[in-house]
């Protein structure tokens, strides 16, 4: 009897433990869920100038100095997506440090304010994953 009951105990606590790891180690999995959280925060954060289609024609991009460019060209033909530039651009601090005012909004900082350093760090890994899922040009 004791047997069957450890045994019972193991074959639950491997489903408990498969059933936790698997679905978060799957990293598919893990970068479309990535990609859809970024596009969330697009349509809630983004969209307003980059457009819907983060080719730049969104209601206020007509209000703007600088036109919002194309989110979805920002890939060339033969290079790789640019990752850094993007995560940098959209994190805003160390370019801001560098160049001094953006003409985008910081939104690293707004996203600390709202939810926090961990979460902002998501936040704005997320949205790179999506600006990159929607590139043209695919490497
Ligand atoms: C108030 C309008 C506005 C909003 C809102 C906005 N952007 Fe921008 N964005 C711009 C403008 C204008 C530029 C071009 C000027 C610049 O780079 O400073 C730009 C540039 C960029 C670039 C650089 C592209 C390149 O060519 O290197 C990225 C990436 C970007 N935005 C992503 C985002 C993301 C992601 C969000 C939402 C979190 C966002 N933007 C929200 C106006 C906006």
């Amino acid at each position: 009897m004791k047997r069957v009951i450890a045994f019972a105990t193991l074959v639950f606590s491997i489903t408990v433990v498969t059933g936790w790891i698997l679905p978060a180690s799957s990293s598919a999995g893990q970068k479309t869920s990535f990609v859809e959280k970024g596009h969330k925060l697009f349509n809630q954060y983004c969209a307003t100038c980059h457009g819907i289609s983060g080719k730049g024609e969104g209601p206020v991009a007509a209000a703007l100095k600088v036109g919002p460019p194309d989110l979805t060209a920002l890939q060339q033909p033969g290079e790789k997506f640019p990752f850094y530039h993007v995560q940098t651009k959209i994190d805003g601090e160390k370019e801001v440090a560098a160049h001094g005012t953006s003409k985008m909004p910081v939104w690293g900082q707004v996203f600390r304010r709202t939810s926090g350093e961990m979460q902002r760090h998501a936040d704005v890994y997320a949205l790179v994953k999506y600006i990159e899922s929607i590139q043209q040009v695919k490497s």
